[in-house]
């Protein structure tokens, strides 16, 4: 289940939400769209990228013609990957970005921190999510020490894009993924 938990502080009680529909209408409210999709066809657990990026065409060819994307990829991480904990760091610190971080969860989880207006937003992204993050607004990922995670992203440039740290220790202040979990998401999310 989708999760928002709403910081004015590390050390105050969150707002914390798992309504669909309220987490999109707070993030809207900052500039970060939220939204559910549906495939438009069975897609098999195992299915290739280009099945996954034609089950979800529909919904991608919507986003482009709104915000101009001009290519999309697949990535998959699972907890079995020999380099995930090099992977799970190297987005854990809070950076920008010069273009949109576009992620749509075909499968598994991920948590999103994004820090705006003195607050910072930790939303819980799971099958079926789409989150776009605006370019040039700080935040941060984690995956978790199992990530578990199949994602759609879309790109404004066939380069994609680079990570500029603010060199921020903020991260360091709030739950990662595992303590989120354990503590705002229900089990059987
Ligand atoms: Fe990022």
């Amino acid at each position: 289940m989708s999760t928002l938990a709403v910081y004015s502080s590390p050390d105050t009680r969150p707002r914390v939400l798992h309504d669909f529909d309220d987490i999109a209408s707070v993030l809207g409210g900052i500039g970060v769209l939220f939204e559910h999709w549906e495939a438009n066809r069975p897609l098999a657990g195992d299915a290739d990228p280009q099945s996954i990026l034609a089950a979800y065409q529909d919904s991608i060819d919507r986003l482009n013609e709104r915000f101009g994307f001009q290519s999309a990829d697949v990535i998959s991480l699972q907890a079995d990957h020999p380099q995930k904990d090099t992977l799970r760091n190297k987005f854990l610190s809070e950076h920008v970005h010069a273009d949109f971080e576009v992620r749509f969860f075909v499968d598994g989880k991920g948590l999103f921190y994004i820090h705006k207006n003195n607050q910072v937003y930790l939303v819980l992204c799971t099958r079926g999510d789409l989150i776009s993050v605006p370019a040039d607004t700080t935040h941060w990922f984690d995956m978790g020490t199992e990530p578990c995670l199949q994602c759609i992203r879309l790109f404004t440039t066939e380069d994609g894009w680079v990570a500029d740290f603010t060199g921020s220790d903020i991260a360091r202040h709030y739950p990662d993924f595992d303590e989120f979990e354990r503590t705002f998401a229900p089990a059987k999310a």
